[in-house]
């Protein structure tokens, strides 16, 4: 089998690194990947990862791309292709391609249309409002106290919620994104919730359209510094499984979350095939959702790859035949840490080609892996090129060693400006020492 996979982040590499496992896959491309995707191998033929320089942006050169090499299965990574139709475009072209459609990738384009699916659904989620004009989005804040989350509508790179304390805060917020348009077109509209208080865990699910198969939880660290201090970025580091969610926990989110939004998409023509993250915050009411993603989370795939056992090639195809209800996902019972090595200043603005030293020192020991995500090849050389730069993944029996052990890899790392929290996993092995010094 050919593969196109679209994308060049972390989340690639390690959708890359995975497929090429596959026993059924005997070519991979990456359009347009990263130094690391390109060092990946195809076990089964022997044949290097190639990467084609065209950005996940461009479908159309994507679907030329596909049809003149054949592709027999492309697999896309980004929400932006996703929100651009890229699957409607292969599919009315007879190509195979997992993800959602553009009706159903409304889901992360669109909180508008979440917030009114949830409403319709009765799925647990803040108290919120959707808001085409500044005076009413202001009469809100005015009725909620001021302490809120204000979210553009639209795609806006993981930087259009701003958190609110005041309602001077959420007045700005207003106002950048609707009067200064902040986010251009995406923040056409608003959504305002209530802000919600908890442990934020991040779920993933893979679905066929009509069954939905819930993976272990696990946990991103959003701000760029230890603590949960600084900006919000694309995320610093992840973990799974999560020592906190209790079994009790898991039922509930089946039942109050997942089930009725299979059945709501089943009763409004949503035939969503690929993956469905929701970002949810357990609250003291019991699980909420506080945004839908259509698309693996990043980094959450590098530590769900590093404990999925499933050929990759089989699950994809179940979703895209609709057998998923045939399928039993199967994991590794280790636990996954992935700590993001980012460029100096990130999320802010940050300069590029600083050499990266030590990846084939890292390279050779146990039970780490390390995703490209902002790396390029130059000279022979791999440098960086993005404002994350590695996800630096290692597993383990348990979260402490798991932990260690990435740490200790990263020991090895070297770049000009790198930076990173020190603190990944330090939320979930707290919990555990209290769950222990009670027992
Ligand atoms: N209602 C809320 N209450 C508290 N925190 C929130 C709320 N909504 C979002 N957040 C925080 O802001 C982050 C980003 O918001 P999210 O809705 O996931 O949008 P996006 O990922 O598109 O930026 C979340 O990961 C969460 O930490
Ligand atoms: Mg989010």
């Amino acid at each position: 089998m050919k593969l196109l996979v679209i994308g060049s982040g972390g989340r690639e590499h390690a959708l890359v690194w995975k497929l090429a496992q596959s026993s059924r896959v005997e070519e991979i491309f990456c359009a347009p990947g990263n130094a690391g995707i390109s060092g990946e191998v195809v076990a089964r033929s022997g044949n290097p990862v190639v990467l084609v320089p065209t950005s996940a942006d461009d479908i159309h050169g994507l679907l030329e791309f596909a049809l003149r090499e054949r592709v027999d299965l492309t697999v896309v990574g980004p929400d932006s292709p996703l929100a651009l139709g890229v699957v409607d475009l292969f599919q009315n072209r007879g190509l195979r391609i997992w993800g959602p459609n553009q009706k159903a990738a409304q889901f992360e384009a669109s909180k508008v249309f979440s917030l009114e699916f949830m409403s319709r659904h009765g799925i647990p989620t803040a108290r919120s409002g959707a808001f085409e004009d500044p005076d009413s989005a202001v009469a809100f804040i005015l009725s909620m106290g001021g302490r809120c989350a204000v979210k553009a509508d639209g795609l806006a790179l993981g930087k259009g919620v701003v958190l609110c304390s005041n309602e001077r805060e959420a007045v700005g917020a207003i106002k950048e994104i609707m009067v200064k348009k902040a986010f251009g077109e995406a923040g056409r509209r608003l959504v305002i919730q209530e802000f919600l208080e908890g442990v934020e865990v991040s779920l993933h699910a893979l679905c066929d359209g009509r069954t939905a198969l819930l993976f272990p939880t696990s946990q991103d660290h959003k701000q760029a510094f230890d603590r949960d201090k600084g900006p919000n970025t694309g995320g610093m580091g992840a973990y799974s499984p999560t020592p906190f969610v209790s079994e009790e926990e898991i039922r509930s989110i089946q039942r109050t979350i997942l089930e009725p939004w299979v059945s709501g998409c089943a009763a409004e023509g949503i035939d969503y095939r690929g993956i469905l993250y929701p970002g949810i915050m357990l609250t003291k009411e019991g699980p909420k959702v506080l945004e839908y993603n259509a698309r693996f989370g990043d980094p959450e795939t590098q530590v769900y790859l590093t404990r999925l056992d499933n050929d990759l090639v089989d699950l994809v195809e179940a979703c895209l035949d609709g057998t998923l209800s045939d399928s039993v996902l199967s994991w590794a019972p280790h636990v996954s840490v992935c700590v993001v090595l980012a460029s100096g200043g990130y999320p802010g603005a940050y300069s590029k080609g600083k050499p990266i030293d030590g990846l084939t020192e890292v390279g050779k020991m146990d039970n780490v892996k390390v995703f490209h995500a902002g790396t390029r090849s130059e000279d022979g050389r791999v440098v960086t090129h993005g404002g994350r730069v590695l996800g630096v993944t290692a597993w383990g029996s348990d979260l402490g060693k798991a932990r260690d052990q990435a740490y200790s890899a990263i020991q090895r790392i070297q770049f000009d400006g790198m930076h990173y929290r020190r603190d990944i996993g330090s939320k979930g092995l707290n919990i555990l020492r209290e769950k222990q010094s009670k027992e």
